[in-house]
């Protein structure tokens, strides 16, 4: 079996994995993508099947990634390349590894770009600039704010640096301790803003918009978007979970980090939604109205609330961190793998994949503005150019093939005393994990896309 520690480290302790795995799946997924996603998809319907895609998928895959990782200790590449030899299959498993590195790539070139304007919200809430502000006024803000490619390379720069410089300390220096009160600071005021939407006079449609189902919304596209914001919000397919199971210790029970992470992840995204639905409402916006959805609705919030520039800054502070615990994990696997195979210091390697990500966020910079080209796919029309293709392209197709082929390889190639070894949980458990991983992840997600593409019908 290979080395018991990675050589890039481990983390202190199981509760260190767990609210490291958090800090990567909780993010902009949750606080940004899950409502505007949401409110294009036609509400609670696909709500609903986005959580039965967590709990049929997203958490059997997640066990099986950092079961993987874990036993693996390296680099997503060479983890697939080891397993694969020791259970006497083919070493292209390690090209799985590619995938998600490129996945990652592509994720974090917009992600940082998005992650760029909660930091310019946090400047313009501080200086108090949405107190009184109207729909239009916050429309208007948003609109001039990403018409200017200058502004958005700027923060998108700062951004990329901030993920960047702690890639390069190793990913367990500092990041650790901060979570451990951010997280928890993060429910807190996306509880103040709950209440503050309760007392908005359209709570109960913000709500009903996301629980009451009309299930005729549903489309085979519908479906796919939900199954991949599971993959996405989870952090799922790509080999973030992996690398930092790679960094966990033997003793940590994987079931049971996996089932908290999904829980922290589902619940902060849902309380966003019922944060933001009902301002929507109660001001006449349109549910709809894509990527600039919470950044339209919540300065509304903040700038009508006691102490609204207050909190304002304090949320923009911690959606900034969560992107920034986030953003880390999605460049940390390449960074492994330029150790690992091209012996490039830590700081060499997260420079050049940085540099070259940088560069890739500039297509999404411009998908704003001046290349906001509209294109129709299968039925639905997007109107930000790159942003829009780099999205559908990870987070509807790359993410679920990688979950999908982790879940075969844990279900179908890796031995079945390899696993059970590591997962260490009740009989019963172990058999439902098993027949989840083997029949029912990967064969849903490939109906899904079959019913896309058109092959069957459903
Ligand atoms: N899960 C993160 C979020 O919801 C994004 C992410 C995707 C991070 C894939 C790592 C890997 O914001």
């Amino acid at each position: 079996m290979s080395a018991k520690e990675s050589i890039h480290g481990s983390w202190s302790s199981g509760w260190a994995f767990m609210l490291a795995a958090t800090g990567s799946a909780v993010g902009l997924g949750n606080i940004w993508k899950f409502p505007y996603i949401t409110g294009q998809n036609g509400g609670a319907a696909f709500v609903m099947v986005y959580l039965l895609c967590v709990l049929l998928i997203g958490i059997p895959v997640m066990i099986a990634e950092i079961t993987l990782g874990r036993r693996g200790r390296q680099s997503p590449m060479n983890t697939m390349y080891t397993l694969a030899i020791e259970s006497g299959h083919s070493p292209l498993w390690k090209y799985l590894g590619f995938m998600g590195v490129f996945a990652g790539f592509i994720i974090l070139s917009y992600y940082s770009v998005i992650a760029g304007w909660a930091v310019y919200y946090m400047i313009l809430s501080s200086m108090s600039e949405f107190t009184g502000i109207t729909a239009a006024g916050a429309n208007a803000k948003f609109g001039n704010f990403t018409q200017d490619p200058v502004y958005l390379l700027f923060f998108h720069t700062i951004f990329m640096l901030m993920t960047m410089y702690v890639v390069s300390l190793g990913v367990r220096s500092g990041l650790e301790k901060a979570t451990k009160f951010m997280m928890p600071a993060l429910f807190v005021i996306l509880l103040i803003l709950d209440g503050y939407a309760m007392n908005t006079n359209s709570f109960d449609k913000g709500v009903g918009f996301l629980f009451q189902p009309d299930f005729s919304k549903l489309t085979w596209s519908v479906v796919l978007t939900a199954m991949g914001h599971a993959f996405f919000t989870l952090s799922l397919g790509m080999g973030a979970i992996m690398v930092y199971g790679s960094y966990m210790p033997k003793r940590a029970s994987i079931a049971k980090a996996s089932f908290v992470i999904a829980i922290a992840d589902v619940l902060v995204a849902l309380l966003a939604g019922i944060a933001i639905f009902p301002v929507v409402f109660a001001n006449g916006l349109e549910p709809s109205s894509g990527p600039g959805l919470l950044f339209i609705t919540l300065p509304l919030a903040f700038g009508h609330m006691p102490w609204g520039a207050l909190f304002g800054t304090l949320f923009f502070i911690l959606v900034t961190f969560a992107a920034w615990t986030s953003s880390i994990s999605l460049l940390e696997p390449a960074v492994t793998w330029l150790v690992e195979n091209h012996r490039f210091k830590r700081i060499k390697a997260t420079f050049v994949a940085g540099l070259i990500i940088w560069v890739l966020g500039i297509f999404t910079v411009f998908s704003f503005n001046k290349w906001a080209f509209k294109f129709t796919l299968i039925g639905k029309t997007y109107e930000n150019g790159f942003f829009n293709i780099f999205d559908i392209l990870t987070a509807n197709i790359m993410l679920p093939l990688g979950g999908m082929l982790i879940a075969i390889f844990a279900g179908w190639y890796m031995s079945q005393q390899a696993s059970r070894d590591e997962l260490e949980v009740k009989e019963w458990m172990y058999m439902t994990w098993r027949f989840l991983v083997r029949y029912i992840s990967p064969f849903a997600i490939l109906i899904v896309f079959l019913n896309v593409i058109g092959v069957i019908k459903l």
